[in-house]
């Protein structure tokens, strides 16, 4: 399948040209109807947080440091503390503008309908919760009329991918902005070699390599007095309703550049993986380690390979074999096959590309233009989906039998009386996917 780079791509030179435009009454006159309304009375966008953690934080942040007056005005999460805790650490963040950040006690919201009510007061909404949850909070959003930006992934089963795809047509008939969190394609680096390659700098794409081998992230040990749910909330990266697997969750970057850069959605997968060394109850069902071998229409093959265990080699980057050279993207170079340098660039003084996402979806809303990152988000988290059915089962998974799947893994109402979707032996030990046993379609 193609991508349509015109609506995922984002209006770099446009924005340039516009930035220095901006003063309150052309603000309020350019925003489409629903903004410039809100906009006109505080000359202020409205913004809401949902899923108060290390991301959603950042990303608060980095929506209150444009150049366009942004306000946040109110925030959601599933637990109180998460909340407080993100609250005081935006605020220390702007000791001298208080009034950016105002989220007075009513409009702070707790618990797994919090969302809507956050949402319900805002033009623009950050999505940034454990991703089984993103098509609900998307839909939502999109069809109260609001601009989007979410962190990727974008759901973890494909019912979820096409309520995202569904929801995502219904933001570009209502011209919202969409901006996903895959934040290579705003990074200078990308942009540049992408450009290249464009203009033909190593031919057609033949092959690649993908990767995120690190050591893993964060895990969190059961209180006392949790139940089941909260603390599955809570170390949420190591379940795969919540998480879809550091294929999806991490692993996610890589898959989508080597999308972007050939061009297309892949046509099958097959791979293998396991857990060897993050075993035991606090790891909870997830792999420690997934290699994958995506086939795109054109012929293209990417390795795609991920792994989280301490002291093995660390490498998270992408390098890709064209018919008339390389591209690396660890050194942000293109060569030809006879080792000279084509192309290099120096990234040390480029812009951050998380505060680039904002940037550039602020300017747009500002400027009546519509970014549509959702569809592309959609399909490169369905491409990592595709990986995990893969290294899950260790058979060959096609994109279109993946795509009618309707295997659900997300509960459709939860509240913290529910039973979670997997729950643990008596040793505390969760059901482990079996290469040739476990059906993932
Ligand atoms: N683009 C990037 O480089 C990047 C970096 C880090 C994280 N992320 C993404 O951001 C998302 C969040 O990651 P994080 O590191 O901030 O995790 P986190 O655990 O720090 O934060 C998630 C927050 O969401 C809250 N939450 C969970 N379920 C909720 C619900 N139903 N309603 C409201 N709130 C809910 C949690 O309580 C928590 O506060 C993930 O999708 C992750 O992949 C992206």
């Amino acid at each position: 399948m193609k991508l349509k780079h015109n609506e995922t791509a984002f209006t770099r030179r446009k924005f340039c040209k516009t930035s220095a435009m901006v003063g309150g009454g052309l603000l309020a006159a350019t925003l489409p109807v629903g903004v410039s309304a809100q906009v006109a009375g505080s000359d202020s966008i409205k913004v809401a947080l949902v899923g108060c953690g290390g991301r959603g934080t950042g990303a608060a942040i980095q929506a209150l440091s444009t150049e366009i007056p942004v306000q946040l005005v109110s925030m959601a999460d599933a637990f109180q503390d998460r909340l407080d805790q993100s609250l005081t650490n935006i605020l220390e963040e702007f000791p001298d503008d208080k009034g950016k950040v105002s989220v007075p006690e009513k409009n702070r919201f707790v618990g797994f309908e919090a969302y809507k009510a956050a949402i319900d007061l805002a033009d623009v909404v950050i999505l940034t919760t454990p991703p089984g949850f993103r098509p609900q909070h998307f839909e939502y959003a999109v069809n109260s009329g609001k601009h989007v930006f979410m962190e990727k992934p974008v759901a973890t089963d494909v019912p979820g991918i096409r309520r995202v795809l569904k929801a995502a047509q219904v933001a570009k008939e209502k011209k919202l902005n969409v901006v996903v969190g895959l934040q290579r394609h705003y990074q200078t680096s990308y942009n540049l070699i992408y450009d290249k390659l464009q203009a033909g700098a190593i031919g057609t794409i033949t092959a690649g390599q993908v990767y995120w081998n690190s050591a893993g992230v964060w895990v969190k040990d059961r209180q006392p007095g949790q139940s089941e749910l909260e603390y599955q909330m809570r170390n949420w990266y190591y379940y795969v309703w919540l998480c879809g697997d550091h294929i999806l969750e991490q692993h996610i970057h890589n898959i989508d550049v080597a999308n972007w850069f050939i061009g297309e959605y892949p046509v099958s997968a097959q791979g293998m993986g396991g857990r060897e060394v993050r075993t035991g109850p606090k790891f909870g069902e997830i792999f420690d380690h997934h290699f994958v071998e995506f086939v795109y229409p054109s012929g293209a093959v990417i390795a795609s390979q991920c792994r989280h265990q301490p002291g093995t080699m660390n490498r998270v980057t992408e390098v890709f074999q064209g018919t008339k050279g390389t591209i690396d993207m660890s050194t942000n170079s293109i060569k030809s096959f006879d080792g000279e340098e084509l192309f290099k660039h120096n990234a040390r003084k480029d812009p951050n590309p998380y505060q680039v996402e904002h940037n550039r979806l602020f300017a747009s809303i500002r400027d009546g233009e519509v970014i549509s990152n959702a569809e592309n988000g959609a399909y490169s988290t369905l491409t990592a989906i595709i990986g995990r059915m893969a290294t899950y089962s260790g058979q060959v998974i096609t994109w279109d039998e993946a795509l009618k799947s309707d295997k659900s893994l997300v509960p459709a109402n939860l509240s913290w009386d529910s039973q979670p979707p997997v729950m643990p032996d008596e040793k505390g030990l969760y059901p482990i996917p079996v290469p040739g046993k476990t059906k993932v379609l």
